[in-house]
Order: C-alpha cells, then sequence, then structure tokens
C-alpha cells in the first residue's frame, strides 16, 4: 500500500457542467503530477460525472463516489449501492458524510449496514465522524457513534480486514463548509484521541483523514500532523483557481 498522504476532493454538487467538469479535470490531472511524489489525490465528484471522469483522469488519481445505498440491483429508484460502483470501476466511497447524514437522517446503525454492505462488497470505505459542538464532550459524541457503527462490523469481520477496508475521516461538523481558522492544536488533539481509540478497538488504526474549512493556508500544517494520513476538502476545491492555489501551497 502507497504510504503518500492523501488529497480527497470532495467537489460535493459541483461543477454544473460537463464542459466546466472537463476543464477542472484537466487542472487536477496537471496539479496532480506536480504533488505526485508526495500524495495521493482521490476526486469524489457528482455521480453523473463518474464514469466519463473514469475515462479523463491521467495521473493516477482515483475516483470515489460521495454516497453509497445498502441495495443491491432491483427496483430502488435512486440507489448507488455498493455492486454498481465496484462493476463500473469506482473502488471508493464517502461513507455517512454530515451532508448525506443529515439529508438521509441516518442512524448510527444504519451507518454500520452500509459499512458492512462496502465491506461485502470489497469497496473501500471512507467513514465520516464529527462532533456537532467544538468543546470537551466533542470526543465522547464521536466515540458513542463509532462504537454503534463499528461493533456489528467487529462480530462479522477480522479486525486486520476491517483497519485495511475502512479510513475514517474526522470532519467536525462545526468546520465543514464553514471557512474557519482552523485551531490545529484541538485538531490535533482530537485525532489523537480519536487514532487511541481505534487502536483499542481494533488493534491498529485504519488510516485517518481530516476535513473541515481546509484550504491553503492550513494543508500543509494539517499534512505535517502525525495522526493524518489524509486530508478531505470540499466544494471550493471544485474551483479552479482555488485548487490551483491549494496545490501551490504543497509543492
Ligand atoms: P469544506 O468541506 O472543505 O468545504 O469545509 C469538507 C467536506 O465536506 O468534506
Amino acid at each position: 500500500m502507497s504510504s503518500k498522504k492523501i488529497l480527497f476532493l470532495n467537489w460535493k454538487a459541483n461543477p454544473s457542467s460537463l464542459k466546466e467538469t472537463e476543464v477542472l479535470v484537466e487542472t487536477t490531472n496537471h496539479l496532480a503530477l506536480l504533488v505526485k511524489d508526495k500524495l495521493d489525490v482521490i476526486i469524489a465528484p457528482p455521480p453523473v460525472y463518474l464514469l466519463p471522469l473514469n475515462h479523463s483522469l491521467t495521473s493516477g488519481i482515483q475516483l470515489a463516489s460521495q454516497t453509497v445505498d445498502v441495495t443491491t440491483n432491483g427496483p430502488h429508484t435512486g440507489s448507488i449501492y455498493p455492486a454498481l460502483l465496484k462493476e463500473n470501476n469506482i473502488g471508493i466511497t464517502l461513507v455517512a458524510h454530515s451532508e448525506d447524514r443529515a439529508k438521509k437522517q441516518l442512524t448510527s446503525e444504519q451507518i454500520s449496514d452500509l459499512l458492512d454492505a462496502c465491506l461485502k462488497n470489497n469497496l473501500k470505505a471512507v467513514l465520516c465522524v464529527g462532533e456537532h459542538q467544538k468543546g470537551d464532550e466533542a470526543i465522547k459524541e464521536i466515540t458513542q457513534d463509532l462504537d454503534l457503527i463499528l461493533d456489528p462490523i467487529i462480530t462479522k469481520y477480522p479486525t486486520s480486514f476491517i483497519t485495511s477496508a475502512i479510513d475514517i475521516a474526522y470532519e467536525p461538523l462545526w468546520a465543514i463548509g464553514a471557512q474557519k481558522i482552523l485551531d490545529l492544536s484541538y485538531i490535533t488533539t482530537q485525532l489523537l484521541a480519536i487514532k487511541e481509540y481505534l487502536i483499542a478497538k481494533l488493534t491498529s488504526s485504519p488510516r485517518l483523514f481530516y476535513g473541515g474549512s481546509v484550504d491553503r493556508s492550513s494543508l500543509k500544517q494539517i499534512l505535517d500532523i502525525p495522526e493524518v494520513d489524509g486530508v478531505l476538502i470540499g466544494e471550493r476545491s471544485a474551483q479552479k483557481e482555488w485548487l490551483e492555489e491549494l496545490f501551490q501551497s504543497v509543492i
């Protein structure tokens, strides 16, 4: 497995046209080449662009789905399910991004089922967790959620398989889309606590990502945190100039 850190670009519902997407892909191809010795890039575009992008990414960039359902093929209108993604060479998906959680009102138990469906289909799951409010109670909220999600999974799969099949993305809800100046010492403390929890739970830790308000002023510092294996960056990464500045900060 590559030991490079990950830059995960979650474009959310952007760009709004295929033409714009193609321009952005060309830019991302170029930028990913410039950082290829340090970073691996993953893009999660809107679902309609997954297949066109699969044919136009040239720099070893991987594609991810922004969401997944527990279903299989059949009468499930609107469903994006693990086997469908795998069949179409999409090997990674976000699971329970906070915007997806809120929209579908997902419970931790339902998220556990989503994770199970990914593991069954060998689809890499990037499981998103994070507290609502910054503060002392945050780690309790996160670990309670993770207990409910992971406990049923641990009864079904060896922990060594789980740690390689999932990544955990720590994305505090108060930081997502907020464009805040980040408190790096708080984030580091949280990441350390999550890592300790994961090692206690699973013997070793899955890769751990951070997401929420990361920009060119904080990217390098966050990537330098030893506990961080990757960074998730939201819809501003679908703006060409902003993306160029972001990559420049780590070249
Ligand atoms: P942000 O979002 O970079 O816009 O804060 C991160 C995310 O939603 O994954």
